[in-house]
């Protein structure tokens, strides 16, 4: 089965080919980073009409690349939500016209679906799992029975992860998406320079809270001689990291105990993060539990894992009509 994923939810025009002999045989992401850098996030208007300009041709370039016509792909699976809502309505008239044109099976994929399952992509999933969603938009700890059944334990009580990564680098004069610069600059950070809170520490719930670091970070930026120097940039980065991924691997691990789980996996644009995957690969080692983080190039916003999750759509006989609508906020349920 050959399907065709369309990846559209945010700042990311992505396509990709997933083919269930072969697994992933393309995945073309064009980014629009450059476009957005300059505002120090991403202008949703903006991102619609980079979409509109750059999606055909990459669905062409695929095809052509594989040396394939539409006719030979058997569906189509495009982000319905959520996102950013005129970026998701591109990908998904482009996914619908491409199978009424072609006479195709389409299927709507849950992006959160797409994050988790791009796990699969590396190695078969060790099933029932406890999956711990980061990225620019969502936080939150999912168990996962097998593909197909969600139940969300828990999540942020306000920023995401990836928000308090990009939040806080922008503090620092960091570029915009800050994360990979926070990941890169802690690497030569000293610790013990600063301390950040860990906020909800002693509560028993499944949450996290990160609004109160970005507003500790800018307390202690704003007392910093200026310019910034780079080693003290570097000992900040280091202790938001450490401050975020301590809060990330103390609500995983909670979860897993509470599910009994044999499995932890990451997902999401945060799980690129060094330190993360190292203190989750440690933690889940010191307690027997499977865990293998999922390839960097799978993290962030990608239609491999989009494509994937609509094969599994697929495969258990499911499919959407072409009423099918785009949701902007929605959160991610079972289907089967
Ligand atoms: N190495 C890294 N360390 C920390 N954060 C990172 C790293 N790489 C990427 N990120 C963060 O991941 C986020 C982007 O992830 P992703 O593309 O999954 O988010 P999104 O699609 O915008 O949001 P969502 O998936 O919730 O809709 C950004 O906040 C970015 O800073
Ligand atoms: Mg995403």
């Amino acid at each position: 089965m050959r399907i065709l994923g369309i990846e559209t939810s945010c700042d990311d025009t992505s396509v990709a080919l997933y083919d269930s002999e072969r697994g992933v045989a393309e995945n073309l992401v064009s980014s629009q980073v450059d476009l957005h850098d300059h505002f120090g996030g991403v202008v949703p208007e903006l991102a619609s009409r980079a979409h509109l300009v750059n999606l055909l041709p990459l669905v062409d370039y695929l095809l052509e690349r594989q040396q394939l016509k539409l006719r030979d792909l058997d569906g189509v699976a495009v982000t319905a939500g959520p996102g950013l809502i005129g970026a998701l309505l591109v990908g998904l008239s482009t996914g619908k016209a491409l199978c009424a044109a072609a006479g195709l099976p389409l299927v709507g994929v849950h992006h959160i679906e797409g994050h988790i399952l791009a796990n699969a992509l590396t190695a078969d999933m060790v099933l029932p799992a406890v999956v711990l969603v980061v990225s620019g938009g969502h936080t939150e700890v999912v168990f996962m029975p097998e593909v197909g059944r969600y139940e969300l334990m828990g999540g942020t009580l306000d920023d995401a992860a990836g928000e308090a990564f990009d939040k806080t680098a922008k503090l620092l004069g960091l570029p915009y998406p800050g994360g990979p610069h926070i990941d890169r600059m802690a690497r030569r950070g000293r610790p013990g320079q600063f301390d950040f809170p860990r906020p909800l520490h002693k509560d028993p719930r499944i949450v996290f809270s990160f609004s109160g670091l970005k507003t500790a970070v800018r307390v202690v930026v704003d007392e910093l001689p200026r310019p910034l120097d780079e080693q003290t940039v570097a000992d900040v980065s280091y202790e938001v990291q450490e401050a975020i991924v301590d809060s990330l691997c103390q609500r995983l691990f909670q979860a897993a105990r509470r599910k009994h789980v044999p499995a932890v996996y990451l997902a999401g644009g945060v799980s690129a993060n060094g330190r993360l995957r190292e203190r989750v690969a440690a933690e889940a080692q010191k307690r027997n539990l499977h865990f293998l983080p999922p390839e960097p190039v799978y993290c962030t916003d990608n239609a491999a894992m989009i494509a994937y999750a609509g094969w599994c759509h697929f495969a258990a006989g499911r499919a959407d009509g072409l009423d099918l609508d785009s949701f902007p906020r929605q959160p991610l349920t079972s289907w089967r």
